[in-house]
């Protein structure tokens, strides 16, 4: 028997995939083709827009994990960064469409994009500020476990939330790394170190660490009072 597919849901769309997953609001979100400087602004426009989709699932899971965390229940809050950590694979790996751009079709369509930057990325700084809040929670839940993580058996969750963080950490270098290169390939940069080059700051962001004393801690160490990061831009 046919399965009836007339829609149910309230709502604009023909049917009810499209009324839940809004697919008419979301299609409409790219510029039209014949406003279009360069028709490679719809590959440009579907890695941003997707990037801070993910971006608002791994700032949604983060901010939970600083719930959780606050709540004294490290493993959940492990499992919520691990998904975050995903969502920035993620985000990273689509950085790979940027093969078939070239800087001669970049530069093409930079009229169309004004002033704009992927460091006004709503998605990114908030997601930088949440890890921040993760950092100082983190730092009061080991004090309730006595501030040592050496001190913590292997298998103690507090001690998996804390490789998970030194994961997302690891993670969002990764994306610098790839996005450092993309820049240069695309954006037709010159490399760090060269006078006024954009490079500059966005190779110094890939040593950057939201949890610096997790990186650096041994079984044998105690983890400093601030385990949350002191630079303020990233
Ligand atoms: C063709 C692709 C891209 C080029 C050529 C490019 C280029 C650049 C450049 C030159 C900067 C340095 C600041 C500036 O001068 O504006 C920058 C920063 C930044 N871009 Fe991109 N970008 C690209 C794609 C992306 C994507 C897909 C995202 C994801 C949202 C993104 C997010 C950022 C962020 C967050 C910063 C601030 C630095 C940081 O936090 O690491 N960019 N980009």
């Amino acid at each position: 028997m046919k399965r009836d597919q007339s829609p149910v849901l309230p709502g604009g769309g023909a049917t009810d995939y499209a009324r839940y997953m809004r697919t008419d609001e979301l299609l409409d979100l790219q510029r039209d083709p014949a406003d279009m400087l360069h028709r490679d602004e719809l590959l440009f426009q579907v890695v941003h827009q997707s990037a801070e989709l993910w971006l608002k699932l791994a700032e949604a899971e983060l901010a939970e994990a600083v719930a959780r965390t606050t709540a004294d229940d490290p493993q959940a809050a492990a499992s919520l960064l691990e998904r975050a950590t995903l969502a920035v694979r993620l985000v990273t790996d689509q950085l790979e469409m940027f093969r078939h751009l070239s800087p001669v079709d970049f530069q093409a369509m930079q009229p169309a994009l004004g002033n704009g930057s992927g460091a006004e990325s709503p998605g990114w700084r908030r997601v930088a500020t949440v890890s921040r809040q993760l950092g100082r929670a983190f730092t009061a839940h080991l004090a309730t476990r006595g501030g040592r993580l050496g001190a913590l058996d292997p298998t103690d969750p507090t001690r998996r939330l804390a490789e998970a963080m030194t994961a997302w950490d690891e993670r969002v270098s990764q994306w610098r790394v790839r996005h450092y290169e993309v820049a240069l390939r695309v954006g037709g940069h010159a490399p760090a170190g060269s006078p006024g080059s954009p490079a500059t700051v966005l190779a110094k962001l890939i040593g950057h660490r939201f949890f610096p004393e997790l990186r650096s801690a041994r079984p044998d160490t105690d983890v400093p009072a601030a385990t949350h990061s002191r630079t303020a831009q990233a």
